[in-house]
């Protein structure tokens, strides 16, 4: 005899993407994704080694940029995109304001997706809670920038009411889009 089927549970809704303060919760699975960044050639922090063992001194660091920043940095905050109840997806930098060098690249928004969690929409998704989150802070005009040939990035910024400003030669051969977000778009 078949074994009978269980009966289905009701399903759960999913729960929504939401964007998270870094927290030890997210832990592992932020150090899984800085491998997949490893991977690509796209990390430029802490060693998940030293993550592993000094997880909470890498998000008094992430706390320390936001009042104490260091030389040359403006004070910035640091958000994680937060997926399927509790998976890291990505992470996005809002700086408070813009010095010349983010004036050229960088803006006040920068954003990252692990690459296994790309090309669901969460870029584009990540870009807009981070303008959010800049409104809310009293940032009247957003300034977002990307390689000419960057065109997640572009679709991103673009789909999220960024306006070309202009192109400008970005020192490594390439162009750098720079767009405006203004207040009331
Ligand atoms: C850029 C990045 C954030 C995109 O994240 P994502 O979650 O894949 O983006 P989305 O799923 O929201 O896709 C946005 C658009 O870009 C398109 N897209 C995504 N990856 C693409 C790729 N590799 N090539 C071409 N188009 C791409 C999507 O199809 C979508 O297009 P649509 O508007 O026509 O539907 C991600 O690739 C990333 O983290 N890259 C490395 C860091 C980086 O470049 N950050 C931005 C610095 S300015």
């Amino acid at each position: 005899m078949p074994t009978p089927a269980a009966p289905l549970e009701p399903r759960q809704p999913a729960s929504p993407p939401f964007l998270a303060i870094p927290h030890p919760r997210y832990k592992r699975s932020f150090i899984q994704a800085a491998h997949e960044l490893i991977a690509e050639g796209n990390w430029r922090q802490w060693d998940p080694l030293l993550l592993h063992t000094r997880f909470d001194e890498y998000l008094a660091t992430l706390r320390a940029a936001e009042t104490e920043p260091l030389a040359g940095m403006v004070p910035a905050s640091r958000f994680w995109l937060i997926v399927d109840g509790g998976r890291f997806a990505g992470e996005l930098d809002l700086r408070h304001r813009l010095n010349d060098s983010l004036r050229r690249f960088g803006g006040h928004i920068g954003y990252t997706i692990r690459p296994s969690a790309r090309r669901r929409g969460y870029g584009k998704l990540l870009c807009r809670l981070g303008i959010k989150e800049a409104r809310r802070r009293g940032i009247r005009d957003i300034l977002l920038t990307c390689d000419a040939d960057n065109i997640a990035s572009r679709k991103i910024i673009e789909a999220n009411g960024g306006v070309l400003h202009d192109s400008i030669d970005n020192g490594r051969g390439a162009l750098t889009r720079r767009y405006w977000i203004q207040r009331g778009s």
